[in-house]
């Protein structure tokens, strides 16, 4: 009889990995083990429609338990594993319980970076959960003070959302600007400046020197003294990746846990995928990367799916995420730190596309602000350019009245 196929991590990257096991014909056991008690559920909304909606928000599950029962995969909620026995091909659980795998995928994915000083605070959270969520909502009332150390994606969109509710709201970063990971300053400097529209206090080059709690609110000491009263405080400095497991069984790791191309750890029969591996761009000559987006969790799961299956396909994507604070819609694809020169595209409403393009002329990135899902199309033709490795012609990629659909054709 044939072990299956166990998935560890109950996010939506394992989720997509067990329906595409079944989708691709794979008819043995397949099983998903994941440590939070609710089925998998979307993060994306957390941070936005869960924060904002006049009802209670439910989670957005990626599937209900009547479809995992009719594709007959089990799915094992608050579930931690312990350790993986590769010899035996065993996954092991707390009180020495087994679970055997003919092929293992680890989607463990990653958790919100500790801020030492907030360890012992009541006031203090994270947001990376759906119970988190619903933590930091309760809080949101008119006038309430909430304090957001980091002013990166999650950080923000939680800023824009607690103002939405009437909360009055300090971000505080420590670099000299906003989304210093992975966003130009050209696109930081418009969410900043709605944000400041909306009356959000934006305060870059700070650190916190000490964090003290008081009953029912906390003082945030910076570091030239000044004292800082919030009713909450949501600690948004960044994630870091899940890797205790694999590295308890030896696989190699290295801000994540490194794959091949085909997702493949350095154990064969063992799989990573999502926030919590590292893996080669070869759209950027193998540089190695790591990336936290919700479209990267669904292909990889699926494609992590299909290689364990044997099929052998490499990871092809170019990396997209994005993000909505207020009525702004951001969006980059690709990688825009490989840029060496930027090409301003301007679409009216104030929205923008910035190309960025490298040395040798190639197109490497594009990222794009502006009101609802104005960059959206042009981002997507974007990205097609630039899994080409187009050179498109710059006084083009300037001219709004050029579509960039026919630099594609061209
Ligand atoms: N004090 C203040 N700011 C800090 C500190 C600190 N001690 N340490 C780091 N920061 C800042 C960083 O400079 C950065 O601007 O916190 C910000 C963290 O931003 P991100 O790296 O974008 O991480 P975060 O916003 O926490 O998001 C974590 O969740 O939704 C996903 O895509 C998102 O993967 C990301 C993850």
């Amino acid at each position: 009889m044939t072990a299956g196929m166990v998935i560890i991590g109950g996010g939506e990257c394992g989720a997509r990995a067990a329906f595409a096991l079944r989708e691709n014909g794979y008819a043995g056991p397949v099983t998903l083990i994941g440590a939070e008690k609710h089925l998998p559920y979307e993060r994306p909304p957390l941070s936005k429609d869960a924060m904002i909606s006049p009802e209670h928000p439910l989670a957005r599950t990626i599937a209900g338990e009547d479809r995992f029962a009719e594709q007959d995969i089990r799915f094992v909620a608050g579930t931690t594993a312990i350790g993986i026995d590769q010899e035996a091909k065993d996954v092991i659980f707390a009180g020495g319980k087994r679970l055997a795998y003919d092929r293992l995928l680890l989607v463990t994915g990653a958790v919100p970076r500790p801020l030492p000083l907030a360890a012992a605070s009541r006031h203090c959270t994270c947001l990376r959960s759906y119970d988190d969520a619903l933590v930091i909502r309760a809080h949101l009332q008119p006038g309430a003070r909430i304090v957001i150390v980091g002013g990166g994606f999650i950080g923000l969109e939680l800023a824009a959302s607690a103002r939405q509710r009437g909360a009055v709201v300090t971000v505080l970063e420590t670099q000299a600007r906003i989304l210093m990971r992975g966003v130009p300053e050209e696109i930081a400097g418009v969410i900043a400046a709605r944000h400041r529209q909306e009356g959000v206090l934006i305060r870059c080059g700070v650190a916190i020197a000490a964090i003290t709690d008081r009953e029912t609110s906390v003082t945030m000491t910076l570091a030239d003294g000044e004292k800082l009263e919030a009713d909450l405080a949501v600690i948004g400095i960044g994630a870091v990746p899940v890797t205790a497991l694999a590295e308890a069984a030896g696989l190699e790791t290295a801000n994540g846990i490194l794959v091949n191309a085909h997702l493949q750890t350095s154990d064969p029969d063992i799989f990573a995928a999502g926030d919590c591996c590292a893996f080669p761009l070869a759209l950027y000559g193998g540089r190695q990367v790591r990336l936290e987006a919700w479209r990267n969790a669904q292909e990889q799961g699926t494609l992590a799916a299909r290689n364990m299956l044997g099929l052998c396909e490499p990871h092809l994507a170019v990396p997209w995420f994005w993000s909505d604070q207020y009525e702004l819609g951001l969006q980059v694809a690709g990688l825009a730190d490989e840029g060496a020169r930027t090409i301003r595209r301007d679409l009216g409403d104030g929205a923008f596309i910035l190309f960025h393009l490298a040395a040798d002329g190639r197109l490497v990135a594009a990222s794009g602000i502006g009101p609802g899902s104005s960059v959206a199309r042009d981002i997507r033709l974007a990205e097609m350019l630039i899994a080409r490795s187009a050179c498109p012609d710059q006084a083009h990629l300037a001219a709004p009245d050029i579509k960039l659909k026919s630099l594609l054709a061209a």
